[in-house]
C-alpha cells in the first residue's frame, strides 16, 4: 500500500521525489521520506564506481541525506519546506507510508539506513519473517532504530556489501533471505548514481530516458519523466543508472525486461480543476464508460471482445464461473454474476477473495475464475487468482491497469478504460468493472445461445445508453445532495435491496462507512424478519433500492414494515414514479433501465450521497482514514 520512488541523473531529484510522492500519496498518508546520495563536491554525482582510488574518493565525498515526516496527509508539505536547505544530489529514494508494522512514527518512516548510515531502503509490503531476521541481525550486533518490518533488510545489505558485493548483487542475496511480499527501492553511498530494485507480489516498475533512470510503484509518479518503462517479474532484481537499466533474475541472469504499453498522459491523473479527485473522478463516469464501451458492442448489439484471448470453443466449454474480489469490485462482480447466469445461464458466483483463497476450492478446467480489480495488485485477489490456476481454472482479469500484476498472472484480460483512479473510494473504476462485466455476460450469452439475436441487441442498446443515463443522474446531483443533507447528522444507516439491488446496497453502505465513517449495514431486504429488523425503530434511517424491477412489489412490502415501525426511508427510485415517492420519506431519483443494467445508474446518487455527506462532515474524501488506495497487504 506504501508508495515508492526513486531517481537518478538529475540536477534536482528533491524536486522529482515530491512531485512523485504527491502523485503516489493515495498510496499511505501516514508518514513519509527521502533520502538523497549527496555528492559532498559538486559534479560528483555519477563518479565511477571501480578502483580503489576512485571508491576511496567515493567513500570521502558521498554520504547519505534522509528526512522524514509523520504529520498524517501533511508529511509532504513538511518535507517541501526543507526542500531550500537539501544537499546538492544526483540521485535518491522516496517513500509515502500506509502503516503495517510499527505506528505511522517518524522514526518507522522511510527510508530506513543501515548502521553505517550509507545504504537507504524504502519497502512496500511485508517482510514475513522480519523478527526472526531481526533477532540473528541484533544477536551479531546491528542497531535497529525503528519498530517496522522493512529495516531489517537495510541491515541485511549491509552485511552484504561488508563482503565486497556490488549493490545489485547485495539486493538479490537479501531478497533470497526474505520471506513475504515486497518492493524494494535501495540506494547506497560507494554507488552515487545507482538505484536498484526488486519486488515480490508487490508491484514495482524501472525506466530511463538517455541520462535519467527511474523507479516507481506506480506508472503515473514517472510518467512525467519517460514513458520507456518496464515491469519487474517477481524476484528480478534492476540495476537503474542514468540512461540504462539491467535486470537480473533471483539466479543472477541477465533477463530482458518486460516493457509497459501506457496509454494515460500526465493530466489525466491531475485534478482538473474539482475540489477533490474523487468528485472529479464521479463526475468523469460517462466518459468512462464511454471509453469502456468502445469497440466493444458494435451496433446491432453483438460483442467484440477478441483482446479477451479464449477461443469460442473454450469459452463455451465453460459450465460454471466464480468472481473474486474485494470491496467495490465484489459488489462488481456479485452484480456481473447475476447478468452472467440470467443472460448466459452458466452458475455464477461472487466471492470474497480473501476467503476464496483459503478455502481450498473445488475447480476444474472448466470453471473460469474471474478476477476484479481497478489496480491489479489487491493482495487477497492475486493470490486468490493464483489459487485458481494452481487448481486447474482458466482464469481472467478485469483491471484497469495495464500490464498489471493480474493482468500478467491471468489466461485472458478484459481492460477497464476509466484511466487513472486517484481519490482512495472507487467510483469511476467500480462502474466500469459492472459494464465491462455485463458486456461480457452478453458475450458468452449469445456464443451460448441462451440469448436471441433480438435480446441481444436490445440488452446491447441499453448498455450502450448507460453512460448517458449516468450523464443524466449526475444532472440531479442537487436532489441527492438535497438528501444528503438531511442526513448529514446521522450516525446509523441501513442499506437494503434485493436481488441486483442488494450489491448496490453493499456498495451504498461501503461508500458511506468508508468516507463519513458512518456505521452503514447492507442487508437483503428479505432478510431483515430473520433478526435485524429489531433495531428499526424511529430513530432507524434506511436508503432503500427501490428502481422498478421484478421484486419491486416484494421491496415495498419490506418499506411498509419499515415505516410501521417509525422509521425514515430514502429510496433510490425510477424518475416520475410517483407511488414509491408517495411511501417513502426522500427520495433518489435516477432514469429507469432493464433491473439487470440499473447498478449503473443506481450506484451514482449513493456515491454523491456519501461524498456529501463526508464533506459535510469535514473529511477528507479523497484519504479517508486508516484507508489506502491499494492493498498490498494481507
Ligand atoms: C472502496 C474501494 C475498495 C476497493 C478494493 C479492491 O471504495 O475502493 O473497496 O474496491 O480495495 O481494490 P481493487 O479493485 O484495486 O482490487
Amino acid at each position: 500500500m506504501c508508495g515508492i520512488i526513486g531517481v537518478t541523473g538529475v540536477d534536482d531529484p528533491l524536486r522529482m521525489l515530491l512531485d512523485g510522492l504527491a502523485l503516489l500519496e493515495y498510496r499511505g498518508y501516514d508518514s513519509a521520506g527521502v533520502a538523497l546520495i549527496t555528492a559532498d563536491r559538486p559534479g560528483d554525482g555519477s563518479a565511477p564506481v571501480d578502483g580503489a582510488e576512485a571508491q576511496s574518493a567515493i567513500d570521502r565525498h558521498h554520504s547519505i541525506w534522509r528526512e522524514r515526516a509523520a504529520v498524517r496527509a501533511q508529511s509532504i508539505p513538511e518535507l517541501e519546506r526543507l526542500a531550500p536547505t537539501a544537499p546538492a544530489a544526483r540521485a535518491g529514494i522516496g517513500h509515502t507510508r500506509w502503516a503495517t508494522h510499527g505506528p505511522p512514527t517518524e522514526s518507522n518512516a522511510h527510508p530506513h539506513l543501515d548502521c553505517t548510515g550509507r545504504v537507504a531502503i524504502v519497502h512496500n509490503g511485508i517482510i514475513e519473517n522480519h523478527r526472526e531476521i531481526a533477532a540473528k541481525l541484533d544477536a551479531a550486533g546491528h542497531q535497529r532504530t525503528s519498530a517496522t518490518d522493512s529495516e531489517v533488510v537495510a541491515h541485511l545489505i549491509e552485511d552484504e556489501l561488508e563482503t565486497g558485493a556490488t549493490l545489485l548483487e547485495a539486493v538479490r542475496r537479501c531478497a533470497g533471505v526474505l520471506r513475504g511480499d515486497f518492493a524494494l527501492a535501495v540506494v547506497y553511498a560507494g554507488e552515487p548514481d545507482t538505484l536498484v530494485a526488486t519486488r515480490r507480489t508487490s508491484p514495482l516498475i524501472v525506466g530511463r530516458t538517455d541520462s535519467v533512470g527511474v523507479v516507481s510503484s506506480d506508472i503515473a509518479a514517472v510518467l512525467g519523466t519517460t514513458r520507456d518503462l518496464y515491469a519487474l517479474e517477481d524476484g528480478e532484481i534492476a540495476q537503474v543508472r542514468p540512461g540504462s537499466i539491467t535486470v537480473i533474475d533471483a539466479a543472477g541472469q541477465a533477463v530482458e525486461p518486460l516493457a509497459i504499453r501506457v496509454s494515460w498522459g500526465v493530466q489525466a491523473a491531475q485534478r482538473d480543476g474539482y475540489e477533490d479527485f474523487m468528485s472529479k473522478e464521479i463526475h468523469e463516469q460517462p466518459r468512462a464508460l464511454t471509453d469502456t464501451l468502445i469497440g466493444r458492442i458494435l451496433p446491432e448489439g453483438t460483442t467484440e471482445l477478441e483482446e479477451l484471448a479464449f477461443t469460442e470453443d473454450e469459452l463455451k466449454a465453460i459450465d460454471r464461473v466464480i468472481v473474486i474480489a474485494c470491496g467495490s469490485s465484489y459488489h462488481a462482480g456479485a452484480i456481473g454474476a447475476l447478468a452472467l447466469e440470467a443472460w448466459a445461464r452458466i452458475p455464477a458466483t461472487a466471492e470474497i477473495a480473501s476467503e476464496f483463497r483459503y478455502r481450498d476450492p473445488v475447480l476444474d478446467e472448466r470453471t473460469l475464475v474471474v478476477a476484479i480489480s481497478q489496480s491489479g495488485e489487491t493482495v487477497d485477489t492475486y493470490h486468490g487468482l493464483r489459487e485458481a490456476k494452481r487448481c486447474g481454472a482458466k482464469t481472467m482479469v478485469i483491471s484497469n491497469v495495464v500490464d498489471s500484476l493480474m493482468a500478467r498472472e491471468a489466461d485472458g484480460v478484459l481492460y477497464t478504460r476509466a484511466g487513472p483512479e486517484v481519490g482512495v473510494a472507487s467510483t469511476k473504476c467500480h462502474l466500469s468493472q459492472i459494464i465491462l462485466f455485463q458486456v461480457f455476460a452478453l458475450h458468452l450469452g449469445q456464443l451460448r445461445g441462451t440469448l436471441d439475436p433480438h435480446e441481444a441487441a436490445a440488452i446491447g442498446t441499453q448498455i450502450s445508453g448507460l453512460p448517458g443515463l449516468v450523464a443524466r443522474a449526475l444532472d440531479r446531483s442537487d436532489d441527492y445532495e438535497a438528501v444528503a443533507d438531511e442526513l448529514a447528522e446521522v450516525n446509523d444507516v441501513f442499506f437494503l435491496g434485493r436481488n441486483i439491488g442488494y450489491p448496490i446496497a453493499l456498495e451504498g453502505a461501503l461508500k458511506l462507512k468508508e468516507l463519513a465513517y458512518v456505521r452503514a449495514e447492507a442487508y437483503a431486504a428479505g432478510e431483515m424478519k430473520h433478526g435485524p429488523i429489531s433495531l428499526i425503530d424511529r430513530n432507524a434511517v434506511a436508503v432503500v433500492i427501490a428502481t422498478r424491477g421484478p421484486l419491486w412489489e416484494k421491496l415495498l412490502a419490506n418499506v411498509e414494515e419499515l415505516r410501521a415501525r417509525g422509521a425514515t426511508v430514502v429510496a433510490v427510485a425510477d424518475e416520475g414514479d410517483e407511488e414509491t415517492a408517495r411511501l417513502v420519506d426522500m427520495v433518489l431519483p435516477v432514469p429507469a433501465v432493464d433491473a439487470l443494467l440499473s447498478p449503473v445508474v443506481a450506484v451514482v446518487p449513493l456515491q454523491i450521497l456519501a461524498y456529501s455527506v463526508a464533506r459535510a462532515r469535514g473529511n477528507d474524501v479523497d484519504r479517508p482514514r486508516n484507508l489506502a488506495k491499494v492493498v498490498t497487504v494481507e
